[in-house]
Formats: structure tokens, C-alpha cells, sequence
């Protein structure tokens, strides 16, 4: 049967846009994210390398949204994988592999009493929620204001500015509240008194902890008597193997990972005490509560796939190698802006496992149109580092090399600046970013 796409005399990538929603299954992925010469479909990767339908090859520094935290096509992962897939993937009861996990889980981070296992961080995070209202009663979410992202759900989405079809009602019941601002937290709880159901936040973004923010978050949230919840989907597995909760010894009452526990196949996971997880389950005689019930969130492949990578990660501190090659990067990246004089243009900071950079016009401002020359000037080169999540596969040679290709982006950068300006050397269109009201 002839496809409407076949008529129309264009490429397989532009062929994908009309089918899928902007063209791509994550925001982060589009056209609007990426300059004219960004690779537009890949086909395939190893270690830290892409090469897309082309043939042309990339360093690759955002690792799947920080998911593949071992490389592309990781051997020892895919081995554990195929040996599952034989078995069989799925059943009509659970697997041995599931209890395997969970066991693990429990091991590793320090909240886990209980483990419920679903397919992407959003499941895990939204979850939890669903948990506090159940277990509070309550109507109120209490949300970072900087936290970049916690769920595709409309608890989250309707509290964006790209809140389109999310009910207002729903809008309403979440509020913020500021990092680091321990008053703005205490304010939440005399506008809301006993309506507050839980605080959900990235334990540490890029901004440290400052003055026991989050010892004096938990005792106000026992105090009011609201769950304190950690959304490490980012964090786990990354900051330490069992979160932040394990560096800054501050125990969340529920907590939801993903990304990098199962280097890029998808599992995520809800962990708590058990007061609270047990109300998911079928061994109480209160009310029930609708948990993480989904056909594939026990698919044993990817499991399977997450023990492999845990267990990697121990065998070789591969951590420590996150926080060394992220800190590598910054320090390089800013030694070398200081070298062809181009510090105004780029700031490095964050952390080793989580640096952050930023790109600055020639007005001084942080700007698109900065970050778009930047990815411009590295993708020319090879580089593709629309942001950096550290990964096993980068070894001293990539950073090396990334740091090579920034210093070359600055100096173009400085020379535009200095010209005719920024935006007058970009070929196409300037990124956006994703969260905005109209395209
Ligand atoms: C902090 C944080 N929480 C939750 C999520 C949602 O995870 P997922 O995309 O797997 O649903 C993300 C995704 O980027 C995230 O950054």
C-alpha cells in the first residue's frame, strides 16, 4: 500500500517529521534544540562515538539525556541483556529478576525500604506523589522553582508556561518554592496549613546545599506532617551510587530514580520507607491505593540490564571517573576561554558529574544565539555537546579533544563578537528553548 510520505519527494528525516510530533520522542532531541548542521538522525553509536545516517561520526558529550552512562553498545550490559532475552521477556507473574533488583536497590540507597519499578523517571516521580496525596489526604504538591524538570505529568507540565490543556484546577494545586530559601518553604506552609502533601525537588541541581537546607526542609516537612521527596532521577547513580540522600546523609521519605541505572535501557524506579510504599500493595486493610501497575514495567531484559550496569559501576569506581573527567572539562574548558581571551563568551561550573556551561553574547547577556554559534563551531569539528553528562566512555583523549574543539568555537566566537556579531555568523536557525508558550 503506497504511504502519503512516498509522494512527496524528500529525505527520511524530513519524512519522520510529518509523522512523528516534533520529529523526535523527548523535546531535548528536536530541530528547535540544535543548529543547521546538527546531525539530524542517527544511526548508530559505540562508546562515546554517534554516526548518523551520513556516515558522519561525532563525539558524543550528552550520552542520552545522561542515561548511557557506560558508552553506546556496552559489552558487558549487552551481554547480560541478550542472555535474559533468550529466557523470555515478560509473564503473567513476576520473575525472579525482579525481587533480584529490588534486593539491590534496597542495598544501595539509603530511602529504600520498598522498591516499585516502572519504565522512565517520570513514572517514578509521579508516582510518589501519587503515594503523598494518598497517604496525606492532601491536595498540594510543593515544587523547586529551579528545578528544570520532574514529569511529563500535568502535576508538573501545568506548572510551566506550556501549561496548554492542562485543567486549571490542576495548575492550582501545585506551588514553588525556592532553593536554599528555607523561608520560602516555611511561607508555603502558613498559605497551605495542613493542605501540603509532599516537597518534590532535585536534592542538589547545580546549586549546593547552603546552611542545612535540607536537614531544616525535612524537620518542617515532619512537623507539618508532608512527605519530603527526592526526584534523583538525575542524581542517582551519578552523585553517588545511592544519591545525594547518601553523600549528604539527608533520608527522603520517598524517592525516584532513572536514567542512569540501566545505561540507557528503560527502568526507573519509586523507592521509600515502607509506612509509605505499602500503601501500593495488597497486605493492608486500609483503603487502596492505585501504585506503578504498567504491562512492561517488570521486562526482565532491562533489569537484567540494570544489574550489569550497577554492577559495573563497582567493579570500576566508575563515580570517582564522573567526578574526575566532569571537573577535567570545566577546568579545561575554562583555561582554555582564558587563553584566546574569550572568558566573556562561556562560564563552566557545576559539578564533576554534572558540569553546567553557559554562552554569552557580545552584549553580555546569556544568550541563544551564543549557544547556538557555540554548537555551530563544536558540531563542525565533530563535537556534539549540546550539554555534558560524563560518562565511562569519556576518556582523557575525548576531554582533550572537547576541549580542543572549544577553544576553537571561542575563537570564532570572539571574532564574530567582534564583527559583525554573533548571529551574523550562524547558518539557520537560533535554538529555542523547549519550555515556551508558542513555536
Ligand atoms: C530531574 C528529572 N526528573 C525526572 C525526569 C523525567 O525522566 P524521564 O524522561 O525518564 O521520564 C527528568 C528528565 O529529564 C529529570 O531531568
Amino acid at each position: 500500500m503506497e504511504k502519503f510520505t512516498d509522494k512527496l519527494n524528500i529525505d527520511f528525516g524530513n519524512r519522520a517529521k510529518l509523522l512523528i510530533p516534533g520529529g523526535a520522542h523527548t523535546y531535548s532531541k528536536g530541530d528547535d534544540q540544535f543548529p543547521a548542521n546538527a546531525p539530524k538522525i542517527i544511526d548508530r553509536g559505540l562508546g562515546c562515538k554517534l554516526w548518523d545516517v551520513d556516515g558522519n561520526q561525532f563525539t558524543d558529550m550528552a550520552m542520552s539525556l545522561g542515561s548511557v552512562i557506560l558508552g553506546h553498545a556496552y559489552e558487558p550490559v549487552l551481554k547480560a541483556v541478550r542472555k535474559e532475552i533468550k529466557r523470555g521477556v515478560n509473564f503473567c507473574r513476576p520473575s525472579v529478576i525482579e525481587g533480584e533488583l529490588a534486593e539491590i536497590l534496597v542495598d544501595i540507597i539509603p530511602s529504600a525500604e520498598m522498591v516499585k519499578f516502572g519504565k522512565n523517571g517520570s513514572d517514578a516521580v509521579t508516582a510518589a506523589i501519587k503515594l503523598a496525596r494518598a497517604y496525606t489526604g492532601r491536595k498540594f504538591i510543593a515544587r523547586c522553582s529551579s528545578d528544570p524538570f520532574n514529569a511529563i505529568h500535568d502535576w508538573f507540565i501545568g506548572s510551566t508556561i506550556m501549561n496548554r490543556g492542562v485543567p486549571e484546577e490542576i495548575q492550582h494545586l501545585t506551588i514553588k518554592f525556592n532553593y536554599n530559601d528555607i523561608e520560602s518553604c516555611e511561607k508555603l506552609f502558613d498559605l497551605y496549613p495542613d493542605q501540603i502533601a509532599c516537597f518534590i525537588f532535585e536534592p542538589v541541581s547545580f546549586e549546593a546545599p547552603k546552611d542545612n537546607f535540607l536537614q531544616k526542609l525535612k524537620a518542617l516537612c515532619e512537623k507539618n506532617g508532608t512527605l519530603l521527596i527526592f526526584d534523583e532521577v538525575v542524581s542517582g547513580f551519578r552523585f553517588a551510587l545511592g544519591g545525594v540522600q547518601e553523600i549528604v546523609g539527608v533520608i527522603p521519605h520517598l524517592a525516584a530514580f532513572g536514567k542512569a541505572m540501566a545505561n540507557g535501557f528503560s527502568v526507573s524506579a519509586l523507592v521509600g520507607q515502607r509506612e509509605f510504599m505499602r500503601l501500593g500493595g495488597i497486605d493492608h486493610d486500609q483503603e487502596r491505593v492505585f501504585l506503578l501497575s504498567t504491562t512492561h514495567g517488570g521486562e526482565t531484559h532491562c533489569l537484567a540490564a540494570s544489574i550489569a550496569c550497577i554492577n559495573e559501576i563497582r567493579k570500576h569506581d566508575i563515580i570517582k571517573h564522573f567526578w574526575q573527567t566532569g571537573q577535567a572539562l570545566i577546568n579545561g574548558v575554562l583555561s582554555a576561554a582564558k587563553e584566546v581571551d574569550a572568558e566573556k563568551y562561556i562560564d563552566a561550573f557545576g559539578y564533576g558529574v554534572k558540569p553546567a556551561f553557559i554562552f554569552k553574547d557580545e552584549t553580555g547577556q546569556v544568550s541563544m544565539v551564543a549557544r547556538t554559534l557555540f554548537m555551530q563551531e563544536t558540531i563542525a569539528q565533530g563535537l556534539l555537546m549540546p550539554y555534558v553528562v560524563p560518562s565511562y566512555a569519556h576518556k582523557k583523549e575525548t576531554i582533550n579533544f572537547a576541549i580542543e574543539c572549544v577553544r576553537n568555537a571561542l575563537i570564532i566566537m570572539k571574532k564574530a563578537a567582534e564583527g559583525k556579531g554573533m548571529a551574523a555568523a550562524i547558518e539557520g536557525n537560533i535554538v529555542k528553548p523547549v519550555f515556551r508558550k508558542h513555536n
